[in-house]
This record gives C-alpha cells, sequence and structure tokens, in this order.
C-alpha cells in the first residue's frame, strides 16, 4: 500500500487542492457568486483581467463588471437565471476594468446545485480582447483588399475597353472629317455635324474611363491646394447652387503638391457637385484640408508618410452601406438618366490612385458625406 501523507500541507486534502488550483490561475477569473449574483470568492485571474483586490469586490454584486447601458437593461440577472434554467451560461461580450477600460470577454457561468438546491454559480471570465481585436483588423484587411482588387480588375477592363474604343472613334473621326471637305452644305452636311458632335462626346467620354483605368496621361506640376481652390472657388460656387453654404478652410502652410492641375481641379468639382446633388433642399459644403501622417490602405505594409488630404463634406442624404462598396465604379449612379453618368467618382478614384495617393469615402445615411482626397506630399 502506498503511504498517505496525512498532513494538511500536502497535496491530499481536496479542498486545499481545489483552493491552490484555483490561486495560480492568471489567465482566467475564476470566483463564485450566490444566487443573487453577490462576488463570494475571487482569484489572481480576476484580479489580473479586471483589476480588483478581492478585498475590493467580496460582497459586492458582479453586475459591476457589465456595461451600464446592460446593467439597465438587467443583462446580469438574466445571464444567471439562463444558467440557472438551462443549465449553462455561455457568451462573449464586452466588460469593465476597474479602471474602466472595456475588455472582451469570454464568459462560462455555471449553476451550483446541492440537492435540488440552488447554492450560487461558478463563474469563469477569459480575457479575449487581442484575439477579438486581431479577428477584426483581419476581417478590416480583408475587406479592403477585396474592395482594391475589384478595383483594379475593373480597371483594367475599362482601360482595355477604352482603348479600343478610342481607336474605333478616331477612325470614325477621320471619316467625318474626309466627309465633312467634301460635303459642304444641306441636310447631308447636318448629319455629318451631327455625327462629328457625338464623337466628341464620344471622346469625353472615353477620356474619363482612361482615367478611370490609369491610362491617361497626367501632367503633374507643382501647385498648393489653397492657391488652387482660391482660383476655382468662383467655379465651385456657381456649380454648388444659391440655396448651398460652400466654405472653405485650406491653411496655406500645408506641403506643396505635385499633381495634375485640371484633374484636381475636376475631381473637386465633381465631389461638389454630387454633395449638391445630395442636397437637394439646400445645406452645408465644407471643404478642408490638412497633412496626416498615413499608410496607404491598399498596401498596409507601407510606410508611414506625409499625405496632404482634402475633404469635401456634405450634411446631405448619405450613402446606404451596400451603395459605398459601389460608387466608384464607373457607371454606378443611383441618379436618374440624364442627371447621373456614374462616371465623377470613378474620376477621383482614378485620378488619386494614378498619383500615388488615394481617396476615403465615410457616409451615414441621412447625415452626410465626407469624401477625402489624399495625396503624398512633395519631399522638400
Ligand atoms: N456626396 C454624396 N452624397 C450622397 N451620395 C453620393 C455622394 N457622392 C456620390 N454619391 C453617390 O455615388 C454615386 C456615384 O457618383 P458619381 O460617380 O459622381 O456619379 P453620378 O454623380 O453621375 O451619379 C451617385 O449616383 C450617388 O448615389
Ligand atoms: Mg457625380
Amino acid at each position: 500500500m502506498t503511504p498517505r501523507s496525512t498532513t494538511p500541507h500536502g497535496l491530499n486534502d481536496e479542498s486545499r487542492q481545489f483552493s491552490l488550483l484555483v490561486n495560480s490561475v492568471t489567465d482566467y477569473a475564476i470566483y463564485m457568486l450566490d444566487p443573487e449574483g453577490v462576488i463570494r470568492t475571487w482569484n489572481p485571474g480576476g484580479q489580473r483581467i479586471k483589476g480588483y483586490l478581492a478585498e475590493e469586490v467580496i460582497g459586492t454584486n458582479f453586475a459591476r463588471f457589465y456595461l451600464p447601458e446592460e446593467v439597465e437593461a438587467g443583462l446580469p440577472q438574466r445571464n444567471l437565471q439562463t444558467a440557472a434554467t438551462e443549465g449553462r451560461y455561455v457568451d462573449e461580450g464586452w466588460r469593465l476594468r476597474q479602471d474602466g477600460t472595456r475588455f472582451r470577454a469570454s464568459v462560462v457561468i455555471d449553476p451550483i446545485y446541492e440537492n435540488g438546491e440552488l447554492l450560487g454559480f461558478a463563474k469563469i471570465t477569459r480575457d479575449i480582447t487581442e484575439r477579438h481585436t486581431a479577428q477584426e483588423q483581419l476581417e478590416e484587411a480583408q475587406q479592403s483588399l477585396l474592395q482594391a482588387q475589384k478595383m483594379e480588375a475593373i480597371g483594367k477592363f475599362t482601360l482595355g475597353l477604352a482603348h479600343d474604343f478610342n481607336n474605333l472613334l478616331t477612325i470614325i473621326a477621320n471619316c467625318l472629317d474626309l466627309l465633312s471637305l467634301r460635303v459642304k452644305d444641306g441636310a447631308l452636311a447636318t448629319l455629318v455635324d451631327t455625327a462629328q458632335r457625338a464623337i466628341e462626346r464620344g471622346a469625353l467620354l472615353t477620356r474619363q474611363l482612361l482615367t478611370f483605368g490609369r491610362g491617361q496621361a497626367l501632367a503633374p506640376e507643382e501647385l498648393t491646394l489653397a492657391g488652387l481652390l482660391e482660383d476655382i472657388q468662383p467655379l465651385l460656387q456657381r456649380a454648388a447652387g444659391g440655396n448651398i453654404r460652400l466654405s472653405a478652410a485650406v491653411p496655406a502652410s500645408l506641403p506643396a503638391l505635385e499633381l495634375d492641375r485640371s484633374q484636381l481641379e475636376a475631381a473637386i468639382l465633381n465631389l461638389v457637385c454630387n454633395s449638391r446633388d445630395a442636397l437637394p433642399h439646400g445645406g452645408n459644403i465644407e471643404i478642408t484640408a490638412s497633412a496626416q501622417q498615413l499608410r496607404d490602405p491598399s498596401r498596409p505594409d507601407s510606410a508611414l508618410q506625409t499625405y496632404v488630404c482634402v475633404a469635401v463634406t456634405d450634411n446631405g442624404e448619405g450613402i446606404s452601406l451596400a451603395d459605398q462598396a459601389r460608387v466608384f465604379e464607373p457607371f454606378f449612379t443611383t441618379k436618374p438618366v440624364g442627371r447621373g453618368s456614374g462616371l465623377g467618382l470613378s474620376q477621383v478614384f482614378g485620378f488619386t490612385s494614378h498619383s500615388k495617393g488615394f481617396t476615403q469615402l465615410a457616409s451615414t445615411p441621412g447625415q452626410g458625406t465626407q469624401v477625402t482626397l489624399c495625396f503624398p506630399a512633395q519631399e522638400v
């Protein structure tokens, strides 16, 4: 027979074993509640995760770990009830530490019965904030990668189409030019003239598609945002119309940019026109700008660098979440035929990415929209 130690300090005393076990665990908060949810025991894991010492929490209700709005909604007591009636309560949610910060908790509550009587609950909580945050970041990165790949694919497709289309248009335009030399007047001359104007519209369209597909050659020059906005202010004001308050607050001290001036003007004009269309009953359009240290979101591993960002913000009708994923696609429009071409934001997108920058969109339906163009600042 193996000799059994009878000393109370050995590992043979069951309640001592249990207490040693629970008190060595620092990764899990393991504690007991009475049937009302009052904390009866505490362990180092509880202290580490939630920040309270045993004497600070024992005797108080475990509802203190819940967010105020959840306490208001009666969640702590409901969870105990679920555990009591269903035999277990398992959940993941946000909880409060002593210092008021939140952590993501994985929670298990087991009821403890003796002879059919509910004595209380065993509660195990684990801090899974890191895993939760990592998962969220991963999902975000996957989402923006998917979006970038989609835009890349549409860009390539559009570019090929625009090139072919352009070649055909050039042939037709040349033929029409030759025809117009021979047909001087009469009904035939009118037909040739109409066809030539249609060719001009077609050429504009292909230029816009080329811009989106980054096939349009840019003519960058050094410029400052403040200077450019001052120049086009009257144009923007006219585009915004009478019942919209348009304001521009762009510091003159921002770093200079090396950009295609007419494309940048077109991009800002496109944004102001979109904001105007989203404000059929009037409202505000604000143009603001700042220098920021950012990473190109389509290349999360790129280094931080200085970007000059110009934002056009309106308090208009906003864009639904489903549409937000599509607004930069060429020909995507929610406007009636004749009002929208669906090429405004694709010009903005194509131009910013072709200029080594990027575009950001933030919109809340019913509240407004902000489109931000970020361009790498000129190195000094
Ligand atoms: N500031 C804005 N507020 C609300 N919706 C907008 C805004 N800007 C763009 N949109 C939405 O994005 C779509 C695409 O915009 P855009 O490419 O400029 O094409 P268009 O203006 O010709 O429709 C618009 O039809 C509209 O639904
Ligand atoms: Mg538009």
